[in-house]
């Protein structure tokens, strides 16, 4: 299994603090925002992982994490991680971004992390379980108007997705992170751009859907996704008293 970490987009809903950085190098209490994603996917036993981002902010990724030599896998038996880049030449849609790793993953499976996201539930559990298909994270949530939303049947298979519904058929959000079999690539390859011109993740979903293949793995723990301000500062008030719980 490999992994996938985009960290491209336009982040326009955090200026003006990203107008000269790259929202997922920004700061969640102690560490940069990036840093989660890394930490979760190495904790689950994850060693290979392509950063997908604009040529405008790849160095910084470069200089910040270069190889993956800082973080260190729990198992004292796994291999030392490695870290490398893709590039992203436009915001053109999640889809697109884990496109550009194609040839990365090559014939494996893989995960599909947004950066911007971050995890407090251990993902290990449904990544070593993964065989094929998809596997999509699900988050209850309060107000399931403003996210997209699956509704499950009770073996965890997913019936439907709605993005932004007006009458949810659930509370159950799905989240930035999939695990995707090697027919993902296929699958991007039929998907046209949406009205808003980017290839969208939902639609790749759709498609495992219409298959029967489409699964849900329920998020239990809390559950942050920084794309806008409050949120950002939220998380980072969360990290600042989980640590100060842990001393
Ligand atoms: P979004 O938050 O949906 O988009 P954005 O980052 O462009 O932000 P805004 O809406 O405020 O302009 O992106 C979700 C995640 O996916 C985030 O980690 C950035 C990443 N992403 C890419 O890497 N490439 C893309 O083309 C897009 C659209 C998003």
């Amino acid at each position: 299994m490999k992994a996938v970490i985009l960290a491209g987009g336009s982040g326009t809903r955090l200026h003006p603090l990203t107008l000269v950085t790259n929202k997922h190098l920004l700061p969640v209490f102690n560490k940069p925002v990036i840093y989660y994603a890394i930490e979760k996917l190495v904790d689950a036993g994850i060693t290979k992982i392509m950063i997908v981002t604009s040529p405008h902010h790849i160095d910084s990724f470069v200089r910040l994490l270069g190889s993956g030599q800082h973080f260190v896998p729990k198992s004292t038996h796994a291999k030392q991680i490695q870290i490398v880049y893709g590039i992203q030449n436009e915001p053109n849609g999640i889809a697109y971004g884990l496109f550009i790793a194609e040839d990365y993953v090559g014939k494996d499976n893989c995960v599909l992390f947004l950066g911007d996201n971050i995890f407090l539930d251990d993902i290990t559990p449904a990544i070593k379980s993964f065989k094929k298909g998809s596997t999509v994270f699900l988050k209850k949530v309060p107000d399931p108007k403003h996210f997209g939303i699956a509704e499950v049947n009770n073996k965890g298979s997913i019936l439907s997705l709605e993005e932004k519904p007006l009458k949810p058929k659930s509370n159950l959000a799905v989240t930035g992170l999939y695990v995707y079999d090697n027919t993902v690539f296929e699958k991007i390859r039929k998907i046209p751009p949406s009205a808003r011109g980017e290839y969208e993740i939902t639609s790749v979903n759709s498609l495992y859907l219409e298959e029967g293949t489409l699964r849900a793995h329920m998020l239990k723990k809390e559950w942050f996704d920084i794309g806008n301000i409050d949120a950002l500062h939220k998380a980072s008030l969360f990290m600042k008293k989980r640590l100060s719980h842990e001393k």
